[in-house]
Order: structure tokens, then sequence, then C-alpha cells
């Protein structure tokens, strides 16, 4: 492991050696100067760990060199000595970024013990940071954006399912990714060179559905010339998509369920069942154990079908993708479209991050593309956005100084606003507004809100 590099910036010669002695002692790799001046000298061209620099120096003093570590050099932790320290001097070098600061006059063990908690702080954040990157890299699968803990978990499930042939069953709302997800799946899995059949089980008849998934034998019914292959046997070797599993009639569940047991499947019209090697992975956003319960869905096709759960998140639980994907989605769109659109504006980021996303990812892909569109400017503004994400903090927050609310009277409008666009329910009410039932209830008593 690589020595830790100090940092002392002192105008004081006896402070200084002090100072130099004591973390020499600990062990540390110290260096020390006298001024600001030579202080951003060093910084500029030494990973040091640590910077301790007094407040009180001739010339650049060490709030200037706070503030330049913070811009340039965020990585290094930073203490601040200060003669007589006021709370006031305390709180404005913590404000830019100190991590503790100590107090002159102070004693050996002291200085000791604050270094030693910045450091192991700093050695924590440092680790947190690699274990993100580093299993970021491990499960990271093309086109599919996001490093939330939900995400990594699904990554780490792709991982460690893709190359079993054991069915996988997706669930998730609409716009979660279930079909990009599944194409991960099977791109990343020893079955990626054989076909990745997609059938949306919810989009076709059920006579059109069983011939499209097991092929029909010439004669089979009007208009049936040949022998026609189903997805089952042209993606033999590969996966087949099954979406909308949810959809499917009570007939098509009992044939798929022994198409699932025993690997056989019997074409249309053809007496005899024929054997194929496909790997199944399943979607759905409907609740499959309610149908169960209400004997829309057979029990046993379910267990079959969900030998693997992959349950994608929505949006609204991981909004610190949001950045990222919308990022994505831009760059993607820009390239589209021949457009040169650096990025988004705090603004319109706020607004997105703030939103409930009911049409989860895909609500978001396809609000970007029209921004892409319509943004004149270099960045994507707040006037690009569809009206009820635009809107949404209009009252209030961006109001004229003239009617400037309390923070009262807004919470009681946004409220109000939420409530009035889920029709009162208060559920969905308090997934928006972020808080817990019980606390909207508070709310709505304390705001005299009524029904
Ligand atoms: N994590 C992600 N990273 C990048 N793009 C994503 C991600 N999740 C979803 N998308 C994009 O969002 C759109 C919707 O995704 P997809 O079609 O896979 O959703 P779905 O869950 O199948 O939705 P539905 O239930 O409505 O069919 C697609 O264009 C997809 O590429
Ligand atoms: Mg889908």
């Amino acid at each position: 492991m690589k020595q830790t590099q100090i940092l002392i910036v002192e105008d004081d010669v006896k402070m200084r050696t002090a100072l130099r002695e004591i973390m020499f002692k600990e062990g540390y790799s110290v260096e020390t100067v006298g001024t600001g001046e030579a202080a951003l000298a060093k910084i500029g061209t030494t990973n040091y760990d640590l910077v301790i620099t007094d407040l009180k120096l001739p010339g650049i003093d060490g709030m200037d060199i706070l503030k330049a570590i913070r811009k340039s050099r965020p990585e290094i932790s930073t203490v601040m000595i200060t003669a007589y320290a006021t709370v006031d001097t305390a709180v404005e070098a913590m404000k830019e970024g100190a991590e503790d600061y100590i107090a002159k006059p102070f004693n050996l063990d002291e200085i000791r013990i604050i270094v030693k908690k910045v450091l192991e702080r700093k050695a924590l954040v440092d680790d947190n940071k690699l274990l993100r990157s580093q299993l970021k890299k491990k499960y990271s699968y093309e086109n599919v954006v996001g490093n939330s803990e939900g995400m990594i978990d699904v990554y780490k499930t792709i991982d460690r399912v893709k190359d079993s042939k054991a069915t996988v069953l997706i669930l998730g709302e609409t716009g979660t990714g279930k079909e990009l997800v599944a194409r991960a799946i099977h791109y990343n899995s020893i079955r990626s060179e054989k076909p990745f059949l997609p059938v949306n089980c919810g989009a076709l008849a059920e006579s059109l559905l069983e011939s499209e998934l097991f092929g029909y034998v010439k004669g089979a019914f009007t208009g049936a010339a040949r022998d026609k292959q189903g997805v089952f046997e042209v993606a033999d070797g590969g996966t087949v998509f099954l979406d909308e599993i949810g959809d499917i009639s009570a007939r098509l569940q009992q044939v798929l369920l022994r198409v699932l047991e025993n690997g056989e499947i019997q074409p249309v019209g053809a007496t005899t069942r024929k054997k194929v090697d496909v790997r199944i992975v399943a979607a759905t956003n409907k609740n499959l154990e309610e149908m169960i319960k209400t004997g829309s869905y057979r029990e046993d096709l379910y267990y079959r079908l969900n030998v693997i759960t992959l349950r994608l998140p929505p949006l609204r639980e991981r909004r610190e993708d949001i950045a990222t994907l919308a990022g994505h989605f831009l760059r993607k769109y820009c390239a589209n479209n021949e457009k040169a659109i650096t990025g988004l504006s705090k603004e319109v980021l706020r607004l997105l991050e703030q939103y409930a996303w009911p049409g989860n990812v895909r609500e978001l892909e396809n609000l970007i593309e029209r921004a892409t569109l319509l943004e004149t400017t270099s960045e994507i503004t707040r006037e690009s956005l569809p009206e009820h994400i635009r809107t949404a903090t209009d009252k209030g927050l961006l109001a004229n100084d003239e009617d400037l609310q309390t923070l009262e009277e807004m919470g009681r409008a946004y409220i109000i606003k939420v409530l009035g666009k889920v029709n009162g329910n208060k559920v969905r009410a308090s997934e928006i507004l972020g808080i817990n039932r019980t606390s909207l209830w508070r709310m709505i008593q304390r705001f005299k809100i009524s029904e």
C-alpha cells in the first residue's frame, strides 16, 4: 500500500517543524511549505491525501487554498488550523470543504486523532468508489444504463444466470426495460450466436399465437398451404422471449406448460411432437400471483416460468439513475438528429429528478427525444419540456417576488395538486411526494385539505 502523503502549510517556523515531527512519527510522508503560493504549486503536481493548512497566511490564505483544492483536486482531504477558532471561521472552513479544523493552541494528541479520523474517512470513501466502479465494470451490459443499487443487483443476476438454460421471468412496470434486459441476457450468453426471437403474446389472437409459437403443418387450417416452422423451432439453440406472458389464454397456458415440462412442441395439425432446445425468457407487467388467486393464471405454469425472477425497479425508486439515463438518451438522439446539445440545464435536471415517471425509462427516453428536437440552445432548457413537467414547480418556486409564498403555503398547494393528479389516491400521492402515508395524512389534517 502506498504511504499516506501529507502537505503542511504553515508560516510559523516553530509550528511547522512541530507539525512535521508529529506527522512523521505517525508514519506519514510529510512535506511542508510556508506560503499559500508554494502550497498551490505543490498541490498541482503531487497526489496528496491530506493538506493541513493554517488559515492565516501572508498572501494567498488558507481559505483560498481550500477553494482551490475543492475546485481542482476534490479528492484531497483538508484540515484547517485556526488561531482562537471562532465558530464563524470554522463554519466557513467546513463550508469550503475542510473535513475538520484544529484550534490553536492544540495538543499533540488532538491533532493526531483528528488526522487519523480524516484519513480513515477518506479511505472508506475511496474504497466505496473503487468498489462501485469495479462492480460497474464487472456487471455492465451494453445499452443497459444505470449504476443505482437496484440496477447493480439486476446486472449481478444477469451475470449469474445468463449461461444457464433456466427460465427467467422478468417483472416490472411498463417501460422499466424488460425487453432490453431479456436481450442483454441472450446476447451475453453462450447462446448469443443463435437467434433471439421475441413474441408479443398479448398482441395475437389465441390461434395465431399458437401457430406463431409452434408452427403448423400443411392443411392444418384453411390457408395453411405448406408446413411452417414456429419460433420455437427457428430459435433452436437460442432464446425465445415470451413478452406479456400474463396475457395468454387458459388453453395456451396449458400447452405452454407441457412444452416447458418436456421440451417438446407440437405444431398445429401435427400428430407427432418435436424436441427443441430453446431458452425461455418471459416478461410481464401483470401481477401473476394475484391472477393465480383469482383463478385466471395457472399456478403450475407460474412456477415453471418463475425459476429465476428478475425484478426491474421503477425509475422513481432509483432517481440517482435519472441524470445518467437522460445523458445517455441525449447523446443518442443528438447523434440521430445531428444536433449539438451538450447537456441539461440544472433546472431541467431538478425537474426530471422530482418527477414521478409513471412510464419509467421509456417515458424519459421519449421526453429527451422530443426535447432534443425542440431545443434551440446548446443545452436542454425548461422550455423544451412538456407542460406537465415544466409546470410542476411553476407556482411558488418560480413565482414573481410579489407573490412569494411561505413554505407551508407552497407545500399545501403542491399536495393539493398531486392529489388532484392521482384522483385522490393517497398511496400514489405519497409515493410521488416521497413521504409515507401517515405523514401525508397528517399534512392533510394540518393543512385542512378537504377530500
Ligand atoms: N436501463 C436502461 N438503460 C437504457 N435504456 C433503457 C433502460 N431501461 C429501458 N430503456 C429503454 O426504454 C425503452 C423501454 O424499454 P423496454 O421496451 O425494454 O421496456 P419494457 O419493460 O419491455 O416495457 P413494456 O412493459 O411497456 O413493454 C426502450 O427504448 C429501452 O431501450
Ligand atoms: Mg416490453
